[in-house]
């Protein structure tokens, strides 16, 4: 035992004692570049995060220590050797940067955090509370890191010119034996793909990531990924192999086929015309020597294997009849043709017209290296819940459709039997006619469809695709000899592995349903981008929808990493002349070159990054894309009329989707001008860039007065009088403090002249509830919450939705799939679809009351929202509600409860943090902590009271207050 050891037994024993009586601050959750131990880090700084936990109020972290170490065992020894920062007394927990010398390509790294509490500084303990050991692996850096060359097939098929027809080549099986020389330590596998690829080591699949590795503009870039493959060596020879598929590079992508765009119209071929692979096994012997096993003409393809068609949106045909179990192996698959590989561009170049709303080009789809490799920083996309069967009905004889219970995104575990030779062919949709018969007409061009022959196995056979996903609940399946078991359908939901982090409920189960269907339908879009939609032709990354919902996503998963991937997207589609596109990534112009973007979707570019760092506090995301965002101000300045306010410039989306009042675009564009100039303005503060941030103050304050100008009526009253006119100018503070009053009152006389409808489309439905509340119309907000009329929530939960629709009223009871009007086009009509589920920010933020003070959760809001008993005639408001959110520096619970005229509130804070508690009270006198008055409590300090609340300073900690209202 060292004397470091011993002397850190002895620390343990004395924290042990001392944390009887005083803090007991551990940490938890230790997390790299957002990520639990990742693979295949890029940054030279990679920023480590950590949470600490204590059973104590007001527990405080006052100092840290990180040790990084080259090896487990020098950490386990106590040797930061790579970075030690000794302590630094800090209370910070999240995104700390690495400080150690520069690390290099595919180095493995360790780390734990050691942490002292208040109560063990004046004690001058000399060891803190220690973490489990945490890890992380760099991806390779350099570009001459990369000995592997692109490798393709060589591919003769002429180019798809035909829009009416498919065109669904197999999936390609590249596979290179090799022999290690001696006993193995360690091995790593970076690889990127142009299209999908799928790596095996000796047969064995090596992640169980889907779609790796990844879209971007791959004429730009290409995303890189990292496996540990260590365990899957073998002595003696070994097999690399890799299944490859077209993927968002060479496969159908968006609504290509419907409006004809892409090369030579066909909807593929976006990005070129043959995927093709790069991948290093990196191999680390134990004597400490290095061997590389890389793409190059020495591997062997063939396409020859079971997956016979195999598209993102099309779908996928396996036939088992050819499925080979050797075929990662070094002469296994013997009766599949095998060919050599070849340098990925000697399949020269193929000459195509592209298509789109930008007008017709000239394009060669020929293999051109991606100019940047980078490496992947979103968790992978992974299967992250079994769904089983729920029913089996057959609407014809042979044809079984199984209900899965819940629409969600993913694929399926499909169980068969039956003679060799038997195709099955496997349709999804999101919901049933009203015969029982599979509703499509919502898919448009997208095929949807998987095939699948047997092989005649006596004992059943199991397959699930793995190129391909679907938007669904119902998987229909014809062709098989007999009827099927149940268990003969397991949905598999997909999506980037966003942890979990929120829960909410009310006493409205209605709308505690509503908020489940946000959940699944942020789970069934969040798959490799922030789609619109998961089933239809689509799946783009539509910023309008990504703006308005991107705060709500926060509350309902760790978005972080999500995000951070997803805005290197946006920033590489950029328009040169500034603008963010409708969508990002951006194959295809779905405007004329100077319209291909519009209002609000454009601001995404802004109001997604602010929102992350509201929320995780992350700066360096911000001067990330510091440049890229000044950029699009510029454009935005100088878009805006001489008099300051807003255009219609690009596609005039609008409040797209409103039911029955248009807002115009110019009005709207000058309220999202002022909120990007605000989010400049703050995100400029936080960088320290003074002078930006007074210019884009300054600018914003323009901006207000032009609005004032041309567009407020003395009376505090809008020259354009919508619903959403009111809610946006509001939520963007353009309306002077002494006309709010005036401004919100008209807002909700008519929402009260309505009916209590509200007619707002994706974008003053985001804004509607939160402005209600936050300007003294709390009541009207719970009130239209809880509505069960066309057009609400409600309304869409009374109509059977499990998850979020495009549209209120895509299906109704009485008109089925033609809305309340009866006359809705089925095919614009998604199941799946979250904007309108951006009410969830409010259900946290304002009804349950969880919120952050100021950037990353270090200081906190509770502010519960019991709406006036009686304050709505139609059902009974809300009386309870809770939340829970696993925040960035850990769990947050507000879970208030009306008891008769008390108000009860159970409240916990995470360990390091403080909070603002707004309860609802006239006095402090009645409030109570664990049954004392609140002045005996430990942890709370009663500040005042304002506006009908009491307000509280809290410290960290368990709470169980009651209040009088
Ligand atoms: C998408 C929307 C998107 C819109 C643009 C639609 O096709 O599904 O959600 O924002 O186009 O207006």
């Amino acid at each position: 035992m060292t004397l470091q050891t011993l002397l850190r037994s002895a620390a343990a024993l004395c924290l042990t004692a001392a944390s009887l009586w005083a803090g007991d601050l551990r940490p938890v959750a230790l997390r790299t570049e957002y990520l639990v131990n990742p693979l295949g880090i890029e940054s030279p700084a990679p920023r480590l995060s950590w949470q600490v936990e204590s059973a104590a109020r007001g527990a405080r972290q006052v100092a840290y220590r990180l040790r990084v170490a080259s090896s487990a065992a020098k950490l386990a020894a106590d040797q930061g050797d790579l970075w030690d920062s000794g302590k630094v007394v800090s209370s910070e927990t999240v995104n700390v940067p690495y400080a150690g010398p520069p690390l290099r390509s595919s180095q493995r790294v360790f780390w734990t955090v050691e942490v002292w509490d208040s109560e063990s500084v004046p004690g001058s303990l000399p060891f803190g509370a220690r973490s489990e050991s945490a890890s992380w692996t760099m991806a390779l850096l350099n570009p001459e890191d990369w000995q592997a060359k692109w490798i393709s097939y060589r591919d003769t098929a002429p180019l798809h010119t035909n829009r009416d027809s498919l065109f669904l080549p197999p999936a390609r099986h590249f596979r290179k034996p090799f022999t290690p020389t001696k006993p193995v330590a360690r091995a790593f596998l970076h690889f990127s793909a142009l299209g999908i690829a799928e790596f095996h080591l000796n047969g064995v699949r090596v992640s169980d990531g889907f779609f790796e590795s990844g879209w971007a503009d791959y004429a730009r870039r290409a995303y890189t990924r990292t496996h540990d493959v260590t365990k899957l060596m073998r002595a003696g020879t070994n097999c690399l192999g890799a299944i490859v598929t077209d993927g968002w590079y060479a496969g159908y992508v968006g609504y290509g086929v419907l409006v004809g765009y892409g090369p030579n119209k066909a909807g593929r071929y976006f990005y070129g015309k043959t995927p093709a692979l790069l991948a290093q096994l990196e191999i680390e012997y134990a004597d400490g020597s290095r061997e590389v096993i890389a793409t190059d003409p020495t591997w062997q393809v063939s396409g020859d294997g079971p997956i016979r068609e195999a598209d993102l949106i099309m779908g996928e045909s396996h036939d088992a009849r050819r499925a080979r179990q050797d075929w990662c192996s070094a002469n296994g698959a013997a009766d599949w043709k095998w060919e050599s590989a070849i340098p990925a561009a000697d399949n020269g170049s193929t000459r195509a017209t592209f298509y789109d709303n930008c007008g017709a080009r000239e394009v060669d789809l020929g293999f051109r290296p991606p100019p940047k490799l980078q490496a992947y920083t979103a968790p992978p996309i992974r299967v992250t819940e079994e769904l089983p069967a729920k029913r089996i009905t057959e609407p014809k004889p042979g044809v079984f459709i199984f209900d899965l219970g819940q629409n969600f995104a993913g694929v399926a575990r499909f169980k068969f039997k039956g003679p060799a030779g038997t195709r099955v062919q496997i349709r999804y949709g999101e919901m049933l006619h009203s015969d029982g018969r599979l509703m499509t007409e919502n898919l448009r061009k997208a095929r949807a469809t998987d095939f699948y022959t047997l092989r005649g196995d006596a004992d059943g056979e199991v397959w699930t695709p793995r190129f391909t996903y679907h938007g669904f609940q119902f998987v229909e399946l014809t062709g098989l000899p007999e009827k099927p078991s149940l268990d003969a359908v397991t949905g598999l939901a997909l999506h980037n592995e966003t942890p979990l982090v929120g829960e909410f409920a009310c006493s409205d189960e209605v709308l505690t349903r509503f908020w489940k269907n946000t959940q699944w339908t942020q789970r069934a879009n969040f798959i490799e981008i922030p789609t619109d939609c998961p089933q239809r032709d689509e799946r783009l990354g539509w910023m309008g929808d990504a703006q308005v919902y991107v705060r709500a996503a926060s509350c309902n998963a760790d978005v972080a990493a999500f995000f951070t991937k997803w805005l290197d997207d946006v920033e590489e589609a950029q328009r040169d002349f500034g603008a963010y596109p409708d969508y990002a990534p951006y194959p295809m112009g779905h405007g004329t070159p100077w319209k291909t973007f519009g209002t609000a979707w454009t601001d995404a570019g802004i109001i997604c990054p602010w929102t992350v760092w509201q929320v995780y506090g992350d700066t360096r995301l911000l001067e990330r894309h510091w440049t890229s965002m000044t950029r699009f101000m510029d454009w935005r300045a100088a878009s805006t009329t001489p008099d300051g306010l807003g255009t219609s410039l690009g596609n005039p989306w609008g409040d797209w989707l409103n039911t029955g009042e248009t807002t115009p675009v110019e009005f709207i564009d000058t309220c999202y001008h002022a909120t990007t100039c605000r989010m400049m303005a703050e995100m400029a503060e936080a960088l320290g860039r003074r002078t930006e941030a007074s210019n884009y103050r300054r600018r914003g304050n323009e901006v207000k007065a032009a609005f004032a100008k041309a567009c407020l009526n003395a009376d505090g009253t809008l020259k354009v009088d919508s619903q959403s006119a009111y809610v946006l100018a509001l939520a963007a503070d353009l309306i002077p403090a002494d006309q709010q009053a005036a401004a919100v009152a008209r807002l909700a006389d008519k929402l009260a002249k309505n009916d209590f409808r509200s007619t707002t489309g994706f974008l003053g439905t985001r804004a509607i509830l939160p402005v209600l509340s936050a300007h003294g119309q709390h009541d009207l907000a719970v009130r239209l919450f809880q509505s069960r009329k066309f057009p609400s929530w409600g309304y869409e939960v009374e109509q059977g939705a499990n998850s979020v629709w495009e549209r209120w009223d895509s299906f109704t009871k009485e008109h089925g799939f033609n809305g309340s009007s009866g006359t809705q086009n089925a095919a614009m009509n998604s199941f799946s679809h979250y904007s309108f589920g951006a009410v969830t920010e409010w259900m946290f933020r304002d009804l349950a009351g969880i919120d952050t003070d100021g950037p990353g959760f270090r200081r906190i809001v509770i502010r519960p929202g019991p709406p006036t008993p009686g304050s709505n005639p139609d059902v009974p408001p809300v009386s309870w509600a809770r939340a829970r959110y696993d925040s960035p520096r850990g769990r947050i619970i507000s879970d208030w409860k009306r008891d008769g005229d008390r108000l009860l509130l159970s409240v916990t804070l995470p360990a390091n943090t403080t909070a603002t508690v707004l309860l609802p009270a006239k006095s402090a006198e009645p409030i109570t902590e664990g049954g004392k008055p609140i002045n005996q409590a430990a942890g709370v300090k009663f500040l005042r009271v304002e506006n009908g609340r009491a307000v509280l300073a809290v410290e960290a900690g368990s709470y169980q207050f009651a209040a009088k209202l």
